[in-house]
């Protein structure tokens, strides 16, 4: 098989683990009989400095002409002033936008050989595997009017949060597809503000009706303040939760914490779009940013940025084996006691991210 892909490293450590993400993909790739091809291009702050934008239309094209996106991360502190319009976060904007990535796939599993890395009891985080489907491109993030302003009464501001029934629709059978074909507990949790919100009695109400296409999978609806204290409480009960985009946005960073580390997780955005081979088009990201932090110190832990690689070919190229494989090479250098230093303890064995990739390559090659 073919694997034409876009490459969007972005600022940062976004380079420096993607990197490795494309050092495992050469790997299996080898190993499976499939040619990788990729092109690279700028996004983000590299984009914006020498490009003058933070995604240019060239690169939004060469995103077209592949299968799917493989993106590290953007943002550079010295953009933190800067006016929306010169900022490179507007690159994922522009993405998604321009693909049309409504639904955002969080996987969290907390592996028990990483327990002391969570802030939470062991007990609590035993069996806990399961995905956060959030809503990317609707909600109050987009919702018009949204402005600031001043009247009689003092200064003012209004944000608006609408939903249609389609974007409901479409996100909730993500969900239900997803606890179908997942080996879980055949259960989705839809997470709202029913007793408040108008958009989320709509929301429940086509919930509802997309679950009776789905007989086999349970169905069960959350408020957003009761998911927030379960997720900590017993978060191994949940299989697939939906949720729109800001109480998605909230409850993933959450959910992050019961994996141990932001440099363990990968997510996927998808959309309705074919790519050009009739595969699912989609765009595979770490969930963490740039870390400033650590950038250029060769310490970043790149397993997310791998982990991401995984999604890509089992959502992209429905290559379910060679996915399997990456993430059981992932498990295996942890129990091996690799860690990078997000995750190190004493005793473990302190890895650079480089080298965390050839530690994955050579649990791949045995
Ligand atoms: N999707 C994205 O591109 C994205 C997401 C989040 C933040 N950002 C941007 O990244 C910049 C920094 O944001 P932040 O500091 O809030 O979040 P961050 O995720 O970059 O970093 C938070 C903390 O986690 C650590 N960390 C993150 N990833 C790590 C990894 N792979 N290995 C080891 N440690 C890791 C960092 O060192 C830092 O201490 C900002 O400009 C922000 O806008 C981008």
């Amino acid at each position: 098989m073919q694997l034409n892909l876009a490459v969007l490293p972005g600022d940062g450590i976004g380079k420096e683990v993607t990197t490795e993400a494309l050092k495992v993909l050469g790997v299996i790739a080898g190993q499976n009989g499939h040619t990788l091809n990729y092109e690279e291009a700028l996004v983000g702050g590299a984009a914006l400095e020498a490009e003058g934008a933070s995604i240019s239309q060239a690169t939004l094209d060469l995103c077209k002409n592949s299968d799917s996106i493989l993106f590290g991360a953007v943002g550079l502190p010295k953009y933190d002033q800067a006016p929306a319009d010169r900022r490179p976060e507007q690159a994922l904007f522009a993405l998604r936008k321009t693909f049309d990535l409504f639904s955002n796939l969080r996987p969290v599993k907390n592996l028990p050989v990483l327990q002391n890395a969570s802030t939470l009891k062991p007990e609590v985080l035993n069996g806990v595997d399961l995905v956060v489907v959030r809503e990317l491109t609707g909600g109050i993030y987009f919702g018009k009017p949204s402005q600031r302003f001043t009247d009689e009464g003092g200064r003012k501001a209004v944000d608006t949060l609408p939903y249609s029934e389609q974007e409901i629709e479409r996100i909730v059978r993500v969900a239900f597809e997803l606890a179908k074909t997942r080996n879980g507990k055949k259960k989705v949790t839809s997470v709202d503000k029913a007793n408040v919100l108008n958009t989320s009695r709509l929301w429940r109400e086509v919930a509802n009706e997309v679950g009776k296409d789905y007989p086999d999978i349970e169905l069960e609806h959350m408020l957003v303040d009761s998911a927030a204290m379960n997720l900590i409480r017993k978060p191994a009960a949940f299989d697939v939760i939906v949720t729109e985009n800001m109480f998605g946005d909230i409850l993933t960073d959450e959910a992050s914490m019961l994996a141990g580390s932001m440099g363990l997780l990968a997510s996927a955005s998808l959309g309705s779009i074919k790519n050009p081979q009739g595969g699912q088009f989609g765009m595979y990201e770490p969930i963490h940013g740039t870390a400033p932090d650590i950038t250029g110190q060769g310490i970043a832990n790149p397993l997310a940025a791998i982990g991401c690689a995984a999604m890509l070919l089992r959502l992209t190229y429905g290559l379910e084996t060679e996915a399997n494989a990456i993430e059981t090479a992932i498990e295996n250098v942890l129990h091996k006691g690799y860690r990078t230093p997000d995750l190190y303890e004493s005793g473990m064995t302190r890895l650079g991210t480089s080298q965390m990739g050839d530690a994955v390559i050579a649990e791949l090659q045995k």
